[in-house]
């Protein structure tokens, strides 16, 4: 079965206690379940990846270069966190790999702090999701998919 990555960044483990007045009360376990439910419907798996670390992201980024080549992912919709607004390393293994990225913010990062507001991933981004909350995992599964079928 063709998949898709769904990849979460720093802090995102801590979802639903971590500002629940910005980023919400649901877990990443429960948007875990949301993605695979959403997937399934368009008859995708999802492989489900939350780290702290940057290196441990990139590697996820070279992993799943070949997969996307040989067409057995579709690509990532991936929530960076912080690194969002800083990590070239994470840009640089996005550009390397050629791995289609939905980028996802849960929070409308343009309505928060001034530092929120740049992305070094955008640029690279198929498509980007900011502001509805952890819904926006749905929308940029059917995004991808979308331009999957497109393409
Ligand atoms: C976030 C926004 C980032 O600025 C922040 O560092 C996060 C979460 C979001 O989903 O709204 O950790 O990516």
């Amino acid at each position: 079965m063709t998949s898709i990555s769904v990849i979460n960044g720093p802090n995102l483990n801590a979802l639903g206690t971590r500002k629940p007045e910005v980023y919400g009360r649901t877990t990443l376990a429960d948007v875990e379940a949301m993605c695979r439910e959403e997937a399934g419907k368009l008859g995708l798996d999802v492989e489900f990846h939350q780290s702290n670390h940057e290196g441990q992201i990139v590697d996820w980024f070279h992993e799943l270069g070949p997969q996307v080549a040989s067409g057995a992912s579709l690509g990532a919709v991936y929530n960076p966190g912080a690194h969002t607004h800083y990590s070239y390393a994470i840009r640089d293994a996005i550009e390397g790999t050629s791995v289609p990225v939905i980028e996802t913010h849960i929070s409308n990062v343009h309505a928060r702090e001034e530092f929120r507001h740049h992305s070094v991933i955008s640029p690279l981004a198929s498509g980007i999701v900011v502001g509805f909350g952890v819904y926006g995992y749905i929308l940029a599964i059917r995004g991808l998919h979308q331009l999957s079928r497109a393409a």
